[in-house]
């Protein structure tokens, strides 16, 4: 059987596994006005697959990525990281978060807080390779920055920083919450152009929040169309565009297909919860 009909009936071997969510549900509230969050969500993301979340608002995106993250717990359900509990996982640095805004600390230099990781946390280094700080920031295009403080930084600068830091520890898994929607335009999809190219060259498991259709598209393997209330997988979308991919794909017929399948699932998702 070859790898890619192993994908469609969704038997993948489970040493290909980079996190395996199943049957998550999440609540909130007190007990009479408990509301369900996510109903019994399962994912699998295999290793080196990049994975986006999209759907309507308060559907539950970033509630699933703090669970995966380890941030916050699951009613039930499970989440594993390589096989691992998150617990494991996230003790060993094996996931890295990016966060919506940068989170840059504004009293440190940039080189500074891409290294802070390392420094806070000695006792995740123990026999790991950690990455040079400095090589990081270099292909990342900040070289010339290392030195300058956040501030001094315009926003596509800072939130690369974000981005840098996460891959010090050189995690497995990389959980993505909407890193580039306080962008202008050009400047996101520059950053989005940049951060495939570094992920082509450094495949992680990636779980991508994006609200933005051709976002997804360009960066991912598949893409989940989430629905709400309560959060729920709708629908997955395989991109089957090659790669390595560039800005002249969005003009091809496959990226306009995508387009249309995807937006007709949201509409469809956004429709189904106004009745
Ligand atoms: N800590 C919390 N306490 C209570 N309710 C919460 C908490 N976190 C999230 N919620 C609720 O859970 C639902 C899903 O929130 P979440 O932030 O996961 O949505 P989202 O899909 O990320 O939305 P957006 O696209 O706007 O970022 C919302 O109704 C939100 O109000
Ligand atoms: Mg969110």
């Amino acid at each position: 059987m070859s790898v890619s009909s192993f994908a469609h009936a969704n038997a993948v071997h489970p040493d290909d596994v980079g996190v395996q969510v199943s049957n998550v549900v999440k609540s909130f509230g007190a007990d009479d006005t408990r509301t369900t969050v996510l109903n019994g969500v399962s994912l699998s993301i295999k290793k080196g697959e990049f994975v986006s979340l999209i759907g309507p608002s308060g559907c539950g995106k970033s509630t699933l990525l703090k669970v995966v993250a380890g941030l916050s717990e699951a009613d039930s359900g499970s989440v594993t990281i390589k096989g691992k509990s998150v617990r494991e996982a996230s003790r060993h640095k094996a996931i890295g978060l990016v966060p919506q805004s940068p989170a840059l600390l504004p009293w440190r230099t940039i080189l500074e807080n891409v290294s802070l990781p390392i420094k806070i946390n000695p006792s995740a280094n123990a026999g790991r390779a950690l990455r040079d700080p400095r090589e990081i920031l270099e292909s990342f295009g900040l070289g010339h920055a290392i030195n300058k403080y956040p501030a001094q930084l315009s926003g596509g600068m800072q939130q690369r920083a974000a981005i840098a830091r996460a891959f010090v520890f050189d995690p497995e898994i990389l959980l993505m919450d909407e890193p580039f929607s306080a962008l202008d335009e050009m400047n996101r999809d520059q950053q989005r152009m940049g951060l495939l190219d570094f992920w082509q060259s450094n495949r992680k498991s990636v779980l991508f929040v994006t609200h933005s259709v051709p976002e997804a598209i360009m960066l991912s393997d598949r893409i989940v169309v989430m629905a709400a209330h309560p959060g729920r997988i709708a629908e997955v979308i395989d991109v089957d565009l090659p790669r390595p991919r560039s800005e002249a794909m969005y003009a091809s017929d496959g990226f306009r297909d995508l387009e249309t399948r995807v937006r007709a699932s949201l509409r469809q998702v956004m429709e189904a919860a106004r009745v």
